[in-house]
């Protein structure tokens, strides 16, 4: 009985083959319910008792012996199947392209809009000197507007900030270029805010400016209806007075938008209206300061934040979406 079963260890180790019906009635054959190691366990009643032992024990070795032998060639049929009769001529996986961010897509819109009508693309410093951000912009040293965008310093010098406005832009490009000039530039400004859930230290905005000779408050709502009609295909406007330091007159315009959603009623604060932008006369200090004349030359200029349009335009309930770079979130802008 023992030889026999040795036969079957050594059978077994030399046992190879890469056929899978081979290997599988390998399996039948050793480990079946009709097979060999069965047969021998149903033996065991006739062995005698002082071969009981080194029996049981050859018998469990076998089985070891038979189940491994069949895992192991399996997995190598698997392997070699999957490195040679991989078929190349099957089409790839798609790979998903990326998305522009909401606030990117929105900027993009606004620059078409506006360079349909001859406004040209500029753009400035994020990081910029109290001169082009404030002084320049008629908001002297300790004048009580600059409390209005609190402001984020480099710590060593108290000249050097992160913008608070696009406005320092109009400076820049009115210092360098000669009336008549028509430009809008995005970007990123930073304001100090307290800290809540609400108030964000970055965000963006596209500012405007025309000069020429006789430009008029007429000229700039035109140029806002027309904005507003492109972007939103609304022309509802309410023209409020303001102040900046940097236009005179100024005004907010709040649009119409509406109360047909949840998100209407949560942006518009149940109002249905909605401030988009700040705007005004650009003030003649300011031309001055440039070294424009401000005698010969007048212009609009304007303000718009992105973060607001985006919220309107894609009905986004909460600022903060634009900032947590959620995936499932920016992947539905493509
Ligand atoms: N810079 C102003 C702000 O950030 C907006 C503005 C721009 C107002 C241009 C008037 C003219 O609030």
């Amino acid at each position: 009985m023992i030889e026999k079963l040795e036969g079957y260890i050594s059978d077994l180790n030399k046992f190879d083959s890469h056929d899978l019906n081979e290997i599988e009635s390998l399996k039948i054959k050793f480990l079946g319910r009709k097979g060999l190691i069965n047969e021998l366990f149903s033996d065991f009643k006739n062995v005698p008792a002082e071969q009981k032992k080194e029996f049981g024990q050859k018998i469990n070795e076998l089985k070891i012996l038979a189940q491994n032998k069949y895992d192991v060639l399996k997995s190598n049929i698997k392997k070699s199947s999957n490195t040679i009769s991989e078929d190349f001529t099957k089409p790839g996986f798609p790979v998903s392209s990326g998305s522009l961010h909401p606030i990117t897509l929105i900027k993009n819109r606004i620059i078409d809009i506006f360079s349909k009508v001859g406004f040209e693309l500029s753009e400035g410093p994020e990081i910029e000197d109290d001169w082009h951000n404030f002084t320049a912009l008629n908001l002297p040293q300790h004048h009580p507007a600059r409390d209005m965008q609190d402001t984020f310093f480099i710590q060593q010098n108290p000249d050097i900030l992160l913008r608070t406005h696009t406005s320092s832009v109009q400076v820049r490009y009115l210092e360098d270029n000669p009336p008549p000039l028509k430009i809008i530039s995005p970007g990123r400004v930073y304001r100090n805010e307290a800290i809540s859930s609400r108030s964000h230290c970055i965000f963006h905005q596209i500012e405007g400016i025309y000069v020429d000779e006789n430009v008029s408050f007429a000229d700039l709502k035109q140029m806002i209806l027309y904005f507003t009609k492109s972007m939103f295909g609304k022309s509802k406007l309410r023209f409020r007075p303001s102040f900046f330091p940097f236009t005179e007159p100024s005004a907010e315009v709040d649009i119409y938008w509406g109360l047909e959603t949840e998100t209407d009623y949560r942006i518009t604060k149940g109002t249905g209206w909605l401030e988009i932008m700040g705007c005004g006369m650009v003030d003649p200090n300011v031309l001055e300061n440039c070294n424009i004349d401000s005698e010969k030359y007048t212009g609009y200029a304007f303000g718009l934040g992105l973060e607001r349009i985006a919220m309107l335009i894609y009905q986004i309930p909460d600022i903060r979406l634009f900032f947590e770079n959620d995936i499932r979130f920016l992947n539905q802008f493509k």
